[in-house]
């Protein structure tokens, strides 16, 4: 299959990279506004460079094409790969507006192309084996779901706010692991060093079926905090996103204890810890598979457009409610 990736900064560079080493795929050629950019990683990845991200779309004609320019680009980048005929895997989150996400979906569907969003996080091996156990029933019903992301101040990051660039891996996250869509949001936001937008946000989200969410996510904090807390009826699953470590706190109350009889549980006392040994991978690599595969077999892809523009949609009132200090109610 003939990628191409369009913008190869900080991201795209390493969409390059990972494609080029993919047997399924051939990297024919990269694009990217500032020819230093595009020359170095052409070169890197034995590719051909464009400045002109619609001249590569037309001389190259690529089968698919990984997009990573900023976020109020992906809109008119990825109308143009999809009228080009290539299937597109847009960088999250999905577009800077959901209006232009909308377009982006409905431009997917009249092209009769994929549309992918990369919310990279779903790909970490860690997440991957929790989904897994969730899915199998090992947690029984959850209760909470907590979501930690804080780091030091990316400086080349001026067009959004941390709400905007960070809270849509957490929020795709949160709808991943619960197969929930939130029914209501409160966040509290604050703006301490940047100069333009916020850079730290607390939210609360209720979810169908009773679940609750919590987010922490901020560029104040002098150490990077990748952590995911999933409470429920058996106990506590904690994921360590940096290092790929899946632990789980068994509540000793519930061991042993069959289903029907879970629902009369009692208690919550502390019981054995079990960190699972777990094969690590990249998730980049995982995620640029998942597309190609869908793109083969002719399956819907892993993660839709409709998935990008809802972890949008809630990030986005994240932003609203800390402006407002309303909370959110979503009639889903
Ligand atoms: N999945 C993740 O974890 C993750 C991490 C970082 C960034 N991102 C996303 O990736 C996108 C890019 O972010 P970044 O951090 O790599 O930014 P960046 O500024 O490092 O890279 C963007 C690149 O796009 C190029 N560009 C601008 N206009 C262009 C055009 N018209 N045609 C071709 N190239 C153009 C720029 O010259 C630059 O090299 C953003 O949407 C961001 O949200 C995702």
């Amino acid at each position: 299959m003939k990628v191409a990736v369009i913008g190869v900064g900080s991201m795209g560079r390493n969409h390059a990279r990972v494609f080029s080493e993919l047997p399924e795929a051939e990297l024919v050629a990269v694009s990217d506004a500032d020819a230093k950019q595009a020359d170095a990683a052409a070169e890197k990845f034995g590719a051909r460079a464009y400045t002109e991200y619609r001249e590569l779309l037309e001389k190259e004609k690529p089968d698919a094409v990984s997009i990573a320019v900023p976020t109020v680009l992906h809109e008119e980048v990825g109308v143009a790969a999809l009228e080009s005929g290539a299937h597109v895997l847009m960088e999250k989150p999905i577009a800077a507006t959901v209006e232009e996400g909308q377009r982006l979906i409905a431009k997917a569907k009249s092209a009769g192309r994929k549309l992918m969003v990369g919310h990279i996080v779903r790909f970490n091996p860690a997440i991957q084996a929790l989904k897994q156990k969730l899915a199998a029933g090992e947690l029984g019903r959850i209760f909470q779901v907590f979501c930690r992301r804080a780091g030091p101040f990316p400086a080349r990051i001026r067009d959004v706010g941390v709400v905007v660039d960070l809270a849509p891996h957490d929020v795709d996250l949160m709808r991943f692991l619960t197969d929930a869509d939130p029914v209501r949001l409160y966040a509290e936001i604050e703006q301490r060093l940047h100069t333009d937008h916020e850079d730290l946000l607390w939210g609360v989200l209720r979810f169908a079926d009773g679940i609750t969410g919590s987010l922490e996510i901020n560029w104040l904090t002098p150490t990077k905090v990748r952590e995911t807390l999933v409470l429920g009826e058996r106990g506590l699953f904690r994921v360590d996103d940096l290092t790929q470590d899946l632990y789980f706190f068994e509540n000793a109350q519930a061991k042993d204890v069959q289903w029907a009889t879970l629902q009369t549980l009692k208690g919550v006392s502390e019981g054995s810890m079990t960190r699972f040994a777990i094969p690590r991978f990249e998730p980049l690599k995982a995620e640029l598979q998942s597309f190609l595969k869908a793109i083969q077999d002719e399956k819907p892809v892993p993660v839709s457009g409709e998935d990008g523009l809802a972890a949008l949609r809630i990030s986005l009132a994240l932003v609203e409610s800390g402006q407002s200090h309303r909370v959110i109610e979503f009639n889903n």
